[in-house]
């Protein structure tokens, strides 16, 4: 994979004009950023503005139809999603991709083997051992010990936002992209979503596609804006939260 000579050698994620057409739609339109090794990033923008959209481009599930897409610095925009999840990049779904009959423990029991298979498969594993670690402590990072053998169709929504966190956290993730993963979180719920999101390794990247901004200033180190599928604003969250234009269009709406 030819190695982009431009780049920053800090940057784990850097989109440079990433367009994602559908039909005449862009969906996502002319999109460049980048994420550097270790930091906490936003994507905030209102209903429609392209933040899924822009994720699908970044893990593979709709590839851009153009611009390049680097991943600490191989060009990646081709690749198949299960590639890119081999090299150290995840994601969560907005909406729940869990196994409602089986409990929480044997849902990252199968993440687990699933990134070390390079795909999710239900085979009984030959290092199921070192799996079972591997679960126990997926189970602590994720803060769910306490509920390991709960089914979890019988989770509180909150939990189960909370165990996607924690696959995506299986086989040490270099970047993860969460897809608002405050959605319809209780409050309480809310403020463990903070404590979580915040103990996260320091050299683990993420991108959070995030509504509520009081969460997304409190746990990132850099926001962009999207409206429109185009980048309207990227700044530092103090920047984002005091800009007119920022406020005009995407907040005006909310307050
Ligand atoms: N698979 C798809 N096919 C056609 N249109 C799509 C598809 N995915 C998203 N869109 C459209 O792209 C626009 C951006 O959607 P999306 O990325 O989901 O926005 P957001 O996540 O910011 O709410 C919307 O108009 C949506 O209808
Ligand atoms: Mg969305």
């Amino acid at each position: 994979m030819p190695v982009h000579s431009s780049l920053a050698t800090s940057d784990a994620l850097t989109l440079t004009n990433v367009t994602r057409a559908f039909g005449a739609l862009r969906a996502v339109d002319d999109v460049s950023l980048s994420v550097t090794a270790g930091q906490k990033y936003a994507v905030l923008g209102s209903n429609g503005a392209g933040k899924t959209t822009l994720f699908n481009a970044i893990t593979g599930d709709f590839p851009p139809t153009s611009g390049r897409i680097y991943f600490f610095g191989e060009d990646i925009t081709g690749l198949p999603p299960h590639e890119r999840i081999r090299k150290g990049l995840r994601r969560t779904y907005q909406s729940s991709l869990l196994f409602r009959d089986l409990t929480v423990r044997d849902n990252l029991f199968l993440a687990v083997r699933g990134v070390a298979n390079g795909r999710y498969s239900l085979r009984r594993a030959r290092d199921g051992h070192a799996s079972t670690l591997a679960t126990q402590e997926l189970l602590e990072r994720a803060r769910l010990t306490h509920i390991a053998d709960e089914f979890v169709a019988n989770l509180a929504h909150g939990q189960q936002r909370q165990l996607e966190i924690g696959m995506a956290l299986a086989g040490a993730p270099r970047l993860i992209l969460f897809d608002e993963p405050a959605a319809g979180l209780s409050p309480a719920e809310r403020k463990e979503l903070v404590a979580l999101l915040r103990s996260l390794p320091s050299h683990m990247s993420f991108v959070l596609i995030e509504h509520d901004l009081d969460i997304a200033l409190r746990v990132v180190e850099r926001v962009t804006v999207m409206h429109n599928g185009k980048v309207l604003k990227t700044g530092t969250p103090e920047q984002i939260e005091n800009d007119a234009q920022v406020q005009a269009i995407y907040m005006g709406g909310k307050h």
